[in-house]
């Protein structure tokens, strides 16, 4: 892990999030994950994809751990609200302080700051109550009818472009008093975050959102499977009986004068049955049958000899 970090020290910021303190020692990648309980899987797919951008074809998503992904997700928003943000904001009053500008330049500059602030509040604190919970519910198998990833794909946007206006806005347009170094520490502040947030906002776009849309189709179709689970037991009384009748042998007209039913209906009722079992040749039909107890291997002797 050590040597990780030397080779690229922006990742102390992944590594926080992921909930790992410093202190490493000599232990390794996979240890640090495991005394975490953070999956190393999911731990390097995240920091290849922020180091890199990495092809996403190379992630495979079942394998990525959505709970650390969230986790990841969680403590970045709390790093920009309760920390970088407002750091930014102690080192902003004090650098305008410094400068010679009047008293409503520095208010505006300040509301607009803390406008931002609340426009990223509201970004983060939507995915914190809406959108992590609807994915962790996906994890335990529950979905949601009323909401998909989509959704959130569709509204999701960039939040780091008023930063760059604000930088703009000191670099070009707000006369400082020479030499101006807390004024640049605040630039460096904002360039980091303005950086900070564009790559947190691809890890959701890029990463988080489309192993959400696997998990959502996963889902998906094990609830076909249970669906048409369902409609095996789903056969009515009168198909069970006609159904026995055909692993029997015996022909529709013979169900049909035994069941006093006409051999329209007899054929309508097999036609359900195989619609519902998806089960469409008598010798598969005849397996159901004894597997589910309508019929004995001694009733159908004659007929499966
Ligand atoms: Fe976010
Ligand atoms: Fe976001």
């Amino acid at each position: 892990m050590n040597e990780l970090i030397k080779e690229d020290t922006s990742l102390l910021l992944t590594i926080t999030r992921f909930g790992f303190s410093l202190g490493f020692g000599d232990k390794t990648v996979n240890e640090v994950c495991i005394s975490n309980n953070v999956d190393v899987y999911t731990f390097l797919a995240v920091v290849n994809f922020i180091s890199d951008g990495s092809n996403q074809e190379e992630i495979n998503h079942r394998d990525i751990s959505i709970n650390s992904v969230v986790v990841y997700l969680k403590n970045a928003h709390h790093f920009f609200l309760d920390f970088k943000l407002p750091l930014i904001k102690r080192k902003l009053i004090e650098a305008l302080d410094e400068t010679v500008q009047e008293e409503p330049y520095r208010k505006m500059i300040m509301k607009f700051f803390d406008d931002y602030v609340t426009e990223v509040r509201k970004h983060m604190d939507y995915e914190n109550d809406v959108v992590f919970p609807y994915v962790l519910r996906l994890v335990d198998g529950k979905k949601d009818p009323r909401y998909n990833i989509a959704v959130f794909e569709k509204n999701h946007e960039s939040i780091d472009s008023k930063l760059t206006d604000l930088k703009n806005i000191l670099i070009k347009y707000f006369p400082a008093q020479y030499p101006n170094y807390l004024l640049n520490e605040v630039l460096f502040d904002l360039s980091d975050c303005e950086r900070d947030l564009e790559k947190h906002n691809r890890v959701e776009d890029y990463f988080f959102v489309p192993i959400t849309e696997t998990l959502e189709k996963t889902l998906n179709e094990a609830t076909v499977e249970l669906a048409n689970g369902e409609k095996v037991d789903n056969l009515t009384d009168r198909e069970k009986e006609i159904l026995t009748g055909v692993v029997k042998g015996l022909t529709n007209k013979e169900i049909a004068q035994h069941l006093f039913l006409s051999t329209h209906t007899v054929i309508s009722h097999r036609r359900n049955i195989t619609r519902k079992l998806e089960i469409h040749s008598t010798a598969g039909l005849t397996i159901y049958a004894i597997v589910n107890k309508l019929v004995t291997l001694d009733e159908i002797k004659s007929v499966i000899e």
